[in-house]
This record gives structure tokens, C-alpha cells and sequence, in this order.
């Protein structure tokens, strides 16, 4: 396991979607398990559940999904930086690169953890407001964010990927996830083909947080 800090871990912890096929040793992928269930929920209620998809015809039958959900994801997403400064484009098109390796390779990684979760057992104190419901998910993502950083403690790569939630149906009768339970995510799982982690650019401090009224400094 590395020996690095945490906070190195967490500012290097950037989206890895080059995975090689070489298996993850059980007791890793045990800890990194360990590592998510170790998560905070509403009342503890842990209302999320990950199958942890290894076999190759589900993984590939994963990545055909994903893949037909990515192609028109990135008609749209090469559009939002047409008049974007040219280093910038250059960096999305090498995000849609390792975006396209991935759609086409996901049938390769060792491991697909599919999320899961169950509104009955969720606490959603926002549910009544006139906007978009997030609250119960924050009893879930808590789970996948620590499923990650236990990938990058262990030198394993991962990306948070959501966009197979479109195909929840086809996904549903792929895995037989049990009628009361809905999908997530996807966190595709591999070492990486290069090296992988690096910094990862975020806003400023300034930009996230204010001292005591929304805006101020
Ligand atoms: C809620 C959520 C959904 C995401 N969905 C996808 C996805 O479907 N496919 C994908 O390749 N990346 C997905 N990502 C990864 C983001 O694109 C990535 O975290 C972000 O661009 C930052 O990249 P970096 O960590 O490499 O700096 C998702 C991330 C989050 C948090």
C-alpha cells in the first residue's frame, strides 16, 4: 500500500480511464472494499450496494452500453469548447481520447463496480424543495469517493462514471438487481496503462468557499 499522505493521495487522485487487464489481487480489492463500506450515511443506513462485475461478457456488454452513451455524450461535449482557447481544446480532446479507450476497452478492466442504492432507505431531507433532489445521494457518492482514494492508495485506477445510469434498465436485467434498487454509478477498475495519477486541476479556494455570508471573503 503506499506510503504517500493523504493529501497527496486526494490531489492526485484525477480520473483514470487508460485500465490495464491485469486481474487485482483479491486482498487488494478486499481492502478497497473495506475502504467504502467504511463510508458515513444518513442515519447509517448504508443504502447503497456495489456488484462488483468481473466477468468478461458483462463487462463487455457494460462497455457496449457505455460506449453508444459516450459517442453522443462527446458530440455535445466537443461542442461546448468550439471557441474555447486552443490549450484548452487540445486538453479536452485528450480527455476524449482516454474517454474513447475506455468505451472501448471497458470489457478489459478486471473490475466494474456497478452502484447501486434504495430510496427507501434514504433520508431525503431536501426531497419537498422546488429543484433537482441531491441529499440522498450524499449517502452514496461518500462510498465511491472512498472506493477511489483506496484505488489510488493501492495504485489502482478508476474513474467515476455515470452515464450508463441512462441504460438503468438494460443494466438492471444485465446484473438481476433486485427490483427496489436503482444504479448510481459505475467505477470501471484497472491499473493504469500509463502512469496514470498526477495533479488534478481545481478551482481556487477562493472560488469554493466564503467566510460567513455567501461571496464574502
Ligand atoms: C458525478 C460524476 C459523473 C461522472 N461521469 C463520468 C462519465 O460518465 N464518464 C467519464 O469518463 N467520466 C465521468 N466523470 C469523471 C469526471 O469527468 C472527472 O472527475 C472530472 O472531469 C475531473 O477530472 P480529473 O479528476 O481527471 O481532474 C464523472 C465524475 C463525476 C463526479
Amino acid at each position: 500500500m503506499s506510503t504517500e499522505s493523504l493529501y497527496e493521495l486526494m490531489s492526485t487522485q484525477r480520473a483514470i480511464r487508460r485500465l490495464r487487464p491485469d486481474p487485482i489481487p483479491e486482498d487488494v480489492l478486499k481492502r478497497i472494499m473495506q475502504a467504502a463500506a467504511w463510508a458515513p450515511s444518513g442515519g447509517n443506513r448504508q443504502p447503497w450496494r456495489m456488484v462488483m462485475v468481473h466477468g468478461r461478457d458483462l463487462k463487455t456488454r457494460l462497455g457496449e452500453l457505455y460506449t453508444r452513451r459516450w459517442n453522443t455524450f462527446v458530440t455535445g461535449y466537443r461542442k461546448r469548447f468550439t471557441d474555447a482557447p486552443e490549450a484548452e481544446r487540445q486538453q479536452q480532446e485528450r480527455t476524449i481520447a482516454a474517454g474513447d479507450y475506455l468505451a472501448s476497452h471497458m470489457g478489459d478492466c478486471p473490475v466494474v463496480a456497478v452502484v447501486c442504492f434504495n430510496p427507501q432507505f434514504m433520508a431525503v431531507t431536501d426531497a419537498d424543495q422546488d429543484r433537482v433532489s441531491v441529499v440522498g445521494g450524499g449517502s452514496v457518492y461518500p462510498a465511491v469517493q472512498n472506493l477511489m482514494l483506496a484505488c489510488r492508495a493501492e495504485g489502482v485506477g478508476c474513474v467515476l462514471t455515470t452515464l450508463l445510469c441512462m441504460d438503468e434498465p438494460a443494466v438492471r436485467e444485465l446484473l438481476g438487481i433486485d427490483p427496489d434498487w436503482f444504479t448510481a454509478a459505475a467505477v470501471p477498475m484497472g491499473y493504469p496503462v500509463a502512469g496514470g495519477y498526477g495533479p488534478t486541476a481545481r478551482m481556487p479556494l477562493g472560488e469554493l468557499f466564503y467566510r460567513d455570508a455567501w461571496g464574502a471573503s
